[in-house]
């Protein structure tokens, strides 16, 4: 019997149409598809091998750390940093880079990831991801610093997430369409399942978290006030509305029927000296590319989030992401 397309197969395929990629973006998949089959292991047995639960450490952003944000890290370091793919990584969870290889004539990319995403829903057993986005080492790189992460998501040669959900999907691009592939448990391969995925232009589902409706400004709160009033208001069909607060569940929801899901800006953020809760460069950008890639519309509202020129590594940003009909309505109503 055949068992179709493992996800080595399709990243070899893929390969030859890619400008300039040797073995190594092979390699580089290959690596952070065993971190993430490592994770789900994890994230399956969950009590039975000690790992839900608090880690009694803050990251760099000062959020609480849960055990399974702390051990998904250290597996992403360790299935990619001897292998010479990665010159660098960098994580939601590190402060820093860190720095894999010295020899980037050999190891061309560099690696950003939110090992665990949606941390908040490890204990409850509600699904949570890992993401991911792909840079190429800038030539004429020598030693690799924070300032080669530092470049806009269009840079991305490759960008995706695992979701950790009934059932382990890693979702991918690499700048030609979107392709879903689910683990097979019985003998741990990524098999394709779906591709050329497309988001629909239009959509009757709405994700924000309205505990912060007092909080938004005015693009925002115009909206979420059209979509609640339904059929009787200017979008004249009813919405319907969905909070996982993972934003990996959210993300593949969208790829699959259709949806928008903002975290924007709000007063409240800004009064922290925060522009937004999502971080840039290993949770909004990666994803934009996806959605982007599938057809959809990615902004902070004013602005593509493909072209937002980053200045920190752990910088945050308003996310609007989805249907693109609806995304541009709402970058409208930032322009008015
Ligand atoms: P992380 O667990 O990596 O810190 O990310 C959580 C993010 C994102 O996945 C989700 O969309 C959002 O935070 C949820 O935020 P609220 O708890 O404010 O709803
Ligand atoms: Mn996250
Ligand atoms: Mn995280």
């Amino acid at each position: 019997m055949r068992i179709g397309t493992t996800l080595t197969n399709f990243i070899i395929q893929n390969q030859r149409d890619i400008q300039g990629a040797s073995g190594t973006f092979t390699g580089l998949l290959n690596d952070i598809a065993v971190a993430c089959k490592r994770i789900a292991d994890l994230v399956n047995k969950g009590d039975l091998v000690n790992v839900l639960g608090s880690a009694d450490s803050e990251n760099v952003q000062g959020e609480q750390q849960k055990k399974l944000d702390v051990i998904s890290n250290e597996l992403m370091i360790e299935a990619l940093r001897h292998n010479g793919h990665v010159a660098a990584l960098a994580s939601e969870e590190m402060d820093s880079i860190c720095r894999f290889t010295d020899d980037v004539s050999r190891a061309r990319y560099l690696l950003l990831c939110d090992p665990l995403d949606g941390s908040s829903n490890i204990d409850v057993n509600v699904s949570v991801g890992t993401i991911f986005s792909v840079l190429r080492v800038p030539e004429g790189a020598e030693e690799i610093t924070e300032e080669d992460f530092l470049r806009p998501g269009a840079e991305q040669v490759a960008a995706g997430y695992c979701l950790y959900g009934p059932s382990t999907m890693l979702v991918l691009t690499t700048g030609n369409g979107v392709s879903m592939f689910t683990l097979n448990r019985d003998f741990g391969e990524f098999l394709l399942t779906k591709s050329n995925v497309t988001i629909a232009a239009d959509t009757c589902e709405f994700a924000i978290n309205m505990s912060n409706h007092r909080h938004w400004k005015e693009p925002v709160r115009r909206y979420i006030e059209e979509c609640l009033q339904g059929g009787e208001g200017p979008c004249g069909k009813d919405f319907n509305m969905r909070w996982v607060a993972s934003m990996v569940a959210e993300v593949h929801r969208i790829l699959t029927r259709g949806g928008i899901f903002m975290y924007p800006g709000d007063h409240k953020l800004e009064s922290n000296g925060k522009a937004g809760k999502l971080r840039l460069m290993y949770e909004a950008n990666p994803m934009a590319m996806l959605i982007e890639q599938a057809g959809g519309g990615a902004i902070t509202g004013e602005q593509r989030m493909l072209d937002v020129e980053p200045t920190e590594l752990h910088q945050r940003v308003p996310v609007i992401l989805g249907s693109r009909n609806e995304v541009e309505r709402i970058g409208r109503y930032h322009q008015q």
